[in-house]
């Protein structure tokens, strides 16, 4: 199919906090759309800030050879600069303004046909508001949480997944040699998967995640009631979500200007120094962080990214604006992106997946 007459140039940003895959994903429109459709592809710096400031580059088709295993952006990213709430300081004082039609005067000045916005809940938020104001926009799915509403999979997860596996594997072995309680932190914001998935694939005893408060009392009785039986050392999998029965998350930090100002983290210390004082069992914590989402991207995520950034441009060609590439099952298809608004998608927890841990003897503390 040829590209309707009017789009010759498309823009493309990568928006919230950076994940394995991105630079997958640039690869993969700057291909298809100047190798299959003859467009030219220009790249805004920094995330959404380089629509607002005219921070761009003109992507060539060599600017997208060599980067599909490298982790990262070669755009820049920003979770920071909302145009619809961009912070500017006034007399000293900051404060928040609107600058979306400056960051559209910046499209039509770069004679940008159509924005392929790639990002997580709080960029595709944003996608929504400029196709409100008649962008054409096209959304990928980007997020280590994988807790985008629409789509099964956002890539990055299978990385991330794949990196807190792997460090509970080695967590393991001085679990075993020190007969220690290991407690492993790992992200995903509200929603448990990583948690969940990692701790299924390196062999947790307890996971706690957000969607199933948990009780101390219960976490620690499994802790003894292993130690009793022989096993003397256990992992324990908190998602930095996770938060007991009548009590609240652990906020780290809060970032003002940010599409998400809370920044949860630190629930693993909370775990880990009570598992130590009620069992007695000598306690260690890992909070594995920003490991999570660094690193090259695994296969899945490699075809994955690669799928949704052709498919996106197919969608430029096509006219379809204002919606998100997602996938369903192993298909690739796409949904509007107001579908995509306000919602989180969660573990479910009577789903398969808790139920499969469950069947096996693993605790969430509940
Ligand atoms: O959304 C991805 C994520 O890594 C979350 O899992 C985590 O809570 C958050 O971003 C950390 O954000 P920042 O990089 O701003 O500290």
């Amino acid at each position: 199919m040829s590209p309707k007459p009017e789009i010759k140039r498309i823009g493309v940003l990568t928006g919230g906090g950076d994940c394995p895959g991105l630079n997958a994903v640039i690869r993969a429109v700057v291909k298809t759309a100047i190798f299959h459709y003859g467009l030219e592809v220009l790249g805004f710096l920094e995330g959404y800030l380089g629509m607002v400031k005219n921070m761009k580059r003109q992507l060539q088709y060599s600017d997208a050879s060599g980067i599909l295993h490298r982790g990262g952006t070669i755009l820049g990213t920003s979770n920071r600069d909302n145009p619809f709430r961009f912070p500017v300081t006034v007399r000293g004082k900051k404060t928040f303004r609107d600058v979306s039609d400056q960051a559209i005067r910046n499209l039509k000045r770069n004679k940008v046909d159509a924005l392929i916005a790639i990002g997580g809940d709080g960029s595709l938020t944003i996608a929504y508001q400029f196709s409100q104001k008649g962008v054409p926009v096209v959304g990928i799915p980007k997020t280590i949480d994988n807790d985008l509403w629409g789509t099964d999979v956002t890539f990055g997860f299978n990385t991330a997944l794949q990196t807190a596996m792997e460090a509970i594997d080695k967590i393991q072995t001085t679990a075993a040699s020190h007969h220690r309680a290991m407690v492993v932190e790992v992200m995903g914001r509200y929603a448990g998967w990583i948690a969940l998935e990692a701790g299924l694939a390196g062999g947790g005893d307890v996971i706690l995640i957000p969607e199933i408060p948990y009780d101390i009392e219960k976490v620690c009785e499994v802790i003894k009631e292993r130690h009793h039986y022989g096993r003397k050392s256990s992992i324990v999998v908190v998602a930095e979500g996770a938060k007991p029965k009548k009590g609240e998350v652990v906020v780290q930090k809060i970032v003002e200007d940010s599409t998400d100002p809370v920044r949860l983290g630190g629930i693993g210390y909370k775990v880990g120094n009570e598992i130590e004082k009620r069992t007695g069992v000598e306690t260690r914590v890992t909070v594995l962080g920003h490991i999570q989402r660094g690193g090259s991207p695994t296969a899945f995520d490699r075809i994955l990214a690669t799928r949704y950034g052709t498919k996106a441009v197919e969608l430029v060609v096509q006219g379809k604006f204002g919606r998100m590439v997602n996938l369903r099952g192993l298909k690739m298809e796409d949904i509007p992106l107001k579908e995509v608004q306000g919602d989180q998608r969660k573990v479910f927890p009577d789903g398969d997946l808790v139920k499969t841990a469950r069947s096996i003897g693993v605790s969430f503390g509940d």
